[in-house]
């Protein structure tokens, strides 16, 4: 843990120095004793909480210039919080301190006690609308644990990943495949209390039915025929971190009765053992079926539902993103343009149009499949639908958006104008009943000269 950064404004040097003692076992202390000394020490090391004498040379009976102080650091920084001191029957600068922005008060001589009290509730209000200014940063700029997205549809799943992380319950994840449902496995994970220990991944369906319970619950010595030695198995492996099971649906019977009881009871045994091992491993499960029906059919325990399903997010298909899905897209373009050599590149009209009315059944993975043979394929700065195979998505729409038309419309009244009147700015602008400036704006908008 790194400690609080405080900093203490006080001229007695005495003072100072007690004030250094007493606190610097529960935080960072950093000290000045003038104005110029305290604006250097916030500017330089923002530190969380200002304590700050009222008193201050070159007049150490007047208040004016702690309230200088006072009022410089909240203007570099209006959250600031600082806790002023003043002498004893000076309550009414204190007060006008707590007026102009001061977080609260405290008289002289100082009661220690009184004062880490003070201190204590203010650095947690500071800690938390720090963290809540950062939260807010990361979800303007719409990325969250390395996955993008600024609809209120993942906002919506970013918060749930923020909700549940820290709680270690089971969570089930839905959605289409390529939509990101590991990543917001990882996510969760990363954000556990578990976060120092592995996170592994199985993915249930690639791997044979007959070798699955082995590799979750690992085998003894002899458990079957080939098994030479002991294994152990991801469950055991993942203790202490988080075990995500992919495309859980596809679990054999027999399988899920034991993961049932791992769940239950926090332990199992390897195939062919008797001996309880214990794993303190998160299960975190994800699918692109419909798990229900699974469990109305008969293929998936009910049990075994409920037990999974504690807390269950569905992570919405790209197509319900809105325009998630050009800021994916540009940010893939720009990653993938770095990589191979080639910076600078952007999405011809017809390709931003293409991105937005394709389906993406693939969704995100599509997408970054896409883009990067798009990045190869592209002939100069623009990419074009074509180059991402997706020219008979807008194949079927209006060929032009109506800007396009609009301004191939405006080219050709204005160099036939422009023609007409060999390039005399006067005349064709009145011919198109339009000003000068109007006419020369329009020139430069779409690349025109005065011989047309
Ligand atoms: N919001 C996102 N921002 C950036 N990249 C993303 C985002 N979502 C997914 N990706 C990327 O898309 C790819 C697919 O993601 P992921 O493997 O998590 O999807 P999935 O839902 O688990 O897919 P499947 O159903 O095929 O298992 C990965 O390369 C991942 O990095
Ligand atoms: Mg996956």
């Amino acid at each position: 843990m790194t400690k609080t950064r405080l900093l203490i404004v006080e001229d007695d040097e005495d003072i100072r120095t007690q004030m250094k003692w007493a606190l610097g076992a529960d935080y960072e202390v950093l000290t000045a004793g003038d104005r110029a000394g305290a604006l250097t020490a916030f500017t330089a090391d923002r530190p969380s909480v200002t304590l700050l004498d009222l008193g201050l040379p070159p007049r150490p009976n007047e208040p004016d210039e702690g309230l200088a102080v006072l009022s410089a650091i909240l203007s570099l920084d209006p959250l600031a919080k600082v806790i002023v001191v003043s002498g004893q029957g000076e309550k009414q600068n204190a007060l006008r301190a707590v007026g102009a922005g001061a977080y609260d008060f405290l008289c002289k001589p100082v009661d220690m006690d009184e004062l880490t009290l003070v201190l204590h509730r203010c650095v947690y209000l500071a800690e938390l609308e720090q963290e809540y200014r950062a939260m807010q940063a990361g979800a303007q700029a719409g990325v969250f644990e390395d996955m993008l997205g600024a609809s209120p549809q993942m906002q919506a799943v970013f918060d749930f990943i923020r909700k549940v992380a820290p709680t270690n319950a089971p969570a089930l994840i839905l959605g289409e495949s390529g939509t990101g449902k590991e990543m917001v496995a990882q996510a969760i994970h990363r954000r556990s209390t578990q976060s120092g220990g592995p996170f592994v991944a199985i993915n249930c369906n690639a791997i044979p039915e007959n070798l699955l319970e082995c590799e979750l619950f690992g085998h003894e010595k002899g458990a079957f025929t080939g098994a030479q030695t002991q294994r152990k198995g991801h469950i055991e492996s993942a203790a202490g971190g988080t075990l995500f099971l992919d495309e859980i649906g596809e679990l054999p019977a027999q399988v899920q009765v034991k993961l049932l009881r791992f769940l239950q009871e926090k332990c199992f045994q390897r195939v062919g053992g008797r001996q309880e091992i214990a794993s303190d491993a998160r299960v975190i499960t994800a699918t692109n079926k419909n798990l229900q029906e699974y469990t109305a059919s008969g293929k998936f325990r009910e049990d075994l539902y409920f037990r999974l399903a504690v807390m269950v997010v569905k992570v919405p298909a790209l197509r319900e993103r809105g325009d998630d899905v050009l800021l994916v897209a540009k940010a893939f373009l720009q990653g993938y343009g770095a990589e191979h050599g080639k910076p600078g590149l952007t999405f011809a009209p017809d390709a931003m149009r293409a991105l937005s009315v394709y389906r993406w059944p693939g969704n995100v993975r599509e997408l970054q499949n896409r883009v990067r043979r798009a990045v190869i394929m592209a002939d100069g700065k623009r990419v074009s639908a074509r180059d991402l195979e997706l020219a008979d998505a807008v194949g079927e729409l209006p060929t032009q958006t109506l800007k396009e038309a609009r301004e191939a419309v405006e080219r050709e009244m204005v160099q036939e104008a422009l023609r007409r009147h060999r390039g005399k700015i006067t005349s064709a602008a009145v011919e198109l009943g339009i000003s000068r400036p109007t006419l020369y704006e329009l020139m430069e908008k779409l690349g025109i000269g005065r011989e047309g």
